[in-house]
C-alpha cells in the first residue's frame, strides 16, 4: 500500500467485495448467483433498437466476441477486488498479456520488461513483437539503475511481475510507478502470484494490473482465464483490440471465475499461512540448501515484500542438497503434492523447473537463466498444513 497504507475509505472489505462486488441486482429468474448466459449472440427487437445500439443511445449486448453478461460480472468483480475503474476478461492469461500489448504498442515502440517475467511473456515481447517492429529490453529484476538506463525516447511500456517465478523476487512497485511517471511510460504489473489479497499495484500508481485468472483468482485448477484491470479509457482501448483478436473468456469459464473469486480472500489467507509454515520447515531441514520465499527474513526482498504486501503468497521454491536425479526422487516420493505445471489452486502441486518449463535446455543454458537442476517449486493448496509438511518430510527423508 502506498501513502498512509490505508485503502480508500469508499472501499468495502475484500471478502464483501469478493461476494457482492460486480454483481447486478435483481438477477434473471431471481437467482442468487449470476447465471451463465450461454449464448453466442443477442437478439434485437427491431431495427430501431439496432440503430439505437449502434448510435450508443442504448447500452446492450450485441455479439459474444464483444461482451457477455456473465463475463461482465466476472470483470466487474475483479475490478472491485483490485480497486480498479474497469476490467476485461480473456480466454487465458497469455491472451490478456498479448492483447493488452498489441493494443498499446505500434511499430517503432520499445518495451522494457524484467528478466523474471513469465517466459511466454518474454517470448512474446522479444520474439513475436519484434516481427512488428517493436523492440524489447530485458532488465534485471529489482535493479533500479538497469531500469532507468534501459529507458529510450521511444519506450512506451514497462512491464514486470511481482512476486516472480520461481524465486519470489519482489519489485518495488512505488519505484516502477515513479519511473513510469517520470518517462511517461505505461506501467503494467503481472500480479498473478500476489492476487489482490496480498497486493494492490494500482494503489502504488501502476497503470494496468494483469492476472492469469487460471491461478488463484479462479483457484480450483479447473478453468483457464486472464484479466486486466485499470482506468476505463485504456481498458476500452484493449477491449476494441480484443474484439479483433478474439481471445474472449467463455461465459462458462466466467461463471467458474465468479464462483472462485467469492472465496479468494479466505483461500489466499489460508494459503499464505500454510506456505510460510512450509517454508520455515524447509529452511530448517538438513536436506535443503536454500529456500526462496519472500516471507522468510533470509529472502533478499523480504523488506520490500513486507512494505507492499499483506501476505507473501503460496509458491515456495527450494533447493535440495543433491543433483538432478536425487531432486527428482524427492518430487516422485511426494504423495499429496501432485506433479503438474500451474499454481494457485486448491490442490498442492510440485515440480522440478529444470524438467518442467526448462526441459529443452542444457544444464549450462539453465544456469544462464538461473534455473538449477536441484530446484523444486511448490504451489501450496488448501490441504491441512500439517499433512503437507508430513508429506514433504517423508519425501525428503
Ligand atoms: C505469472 C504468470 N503470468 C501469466 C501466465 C500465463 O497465464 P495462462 O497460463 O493463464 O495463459 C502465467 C502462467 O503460468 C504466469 O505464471
Amino acid at each position: 500500500m502506498s501513502g498512509d497504507g490505508n485503502p480508500p475509505k469508499s472501499r468495502r472489505g475484500l471478502s464483501t467485495e469478493a461476494i457482492h462486488g460486480g454483481e447486478t441486482r435483481p438477477r434473471a429468474g431471481n437467482a442468487i448467483t449470476t447465471p451463465i448466459f450461454q449464448t453466442s449472440t443477442f437478439v434485437f427487437d427491431d431495427t430501431a433498437e439496432l440503430i439505437a445500439h449502434h448510435s450508443h443511445e442504448l447500452k446492450r449486448e450485441e455479439y459474444g466476441r464483444y461482451g457477455n453478461p456473465t463475463t461482465q460480472v466476472a470483470e466487474a468483480k475483479c475490478a472491485a477486488l483490485e480497486g480498479a475503474e474497469a476490467g476485461l476478461a480473456f480466454a487465458s492469461g497469455m491472451a490478456a498479456i498479448t492483447t493488452a500489448l498489441f493494443a498499446v504498442l505500434q511499430q517503432g515502440h520499445h518495451v522494457i520488461l524484467t528478466d523474471d517475467c513469465y517466459r511466454r511473456t518474454r517470448q512474446f515481447c522479444s520474439g513475436l513483437l519484434s516481427k512488428f517492429g517493436v523492440e524489447a529490453s530485458i532488465v534485471e529484476t529489482g535493479s533500479i539503475e538497469a531500469l532507468e538506463a534501459a529507458v529510450r525516447p521511444n519506450t512506451r511500456v514497462l512491464i514486470s511481475e511481482s512476486p516472480t517465478n520461481p524465486y519470489n523476487r519482489v519489485v518495488d512497485l512505488d519505484h516502477i510507478a515513479a519511473v513510469g511517471k517520470k518517462h511517461r511510460l505505461l506501467t503494467i504489473i503481472d500480479s498473478t502470484f500476489a492476487t489482490p489479497v496480498n497486493q494492490k499495484p494500482l494503489d502504488h500508481g501502476i497503470d494496468l494490473v494483469l492476472h492469469s485468472a487460471t491461478k488463484y483468482l479462479a483457484g480450483h485448477n479447473d478453468v483457464m482465464g486472464g484479466v486486466i484491470l485499470g482506468k476505463e479509457p485504456i481498458i476500452d482501448a484493449v477491449r476494441d483490440c480484443q474484439g479483433v483478436l478474439g481471445g474472449v473468456m467463455d461465459p462458462h469459464a466466467a461463471y467458474l471465475l465468479i464462483r472462485g473469486l467469492k472465496t479468494l480472500p479466505i483461500r489466499v489467507e489460508h494459503q499464505n499461512a500454510s506456505a510460510l509454515k512450509v517454508a520455515e520447515m524447509l529452511a530448517a531441514h538438513p536436506r535443503v540448501d536454500a529456500v526462496h520465499y519472500a516471507g522468510l527474513e533470509t529472502h533478499p526482498h523480504h523488506e520490500i515484500a513486507r512494505r507492499q504486501m499483506r501476505g507473501f503468497g503460496a509458491v515456495v521454491s527450494f533447493e535440495v542438497k543433491g543433483d538432478m536425479e536425487s531432486t527428482s526422487s524427492v518430487v516422485d516420493a511426494s504423495e499429496l503434492f501432485q506433479i503438474a505445471p500451474s499454481l494457485g489452486g486448491v490442490e498442492s502441486l510440485i515440480e522440478q523447473p529444470a524438467l518442467m518449463s526448462f526441459f529443452e535446455l542444457t544444464t549450462e543454458e539453465r544456469l544462464e537463466v538461473g534455473i538449477k537442476n536441484n530446484l523444486i517449486r511448490l504451489s501450496i493448496g488448501l490441504e491441512d498444513t500439517d499433512d503437507l509438511i508430513s508429506d514433504l518430510k517423508q519425501a525428503l527423508g
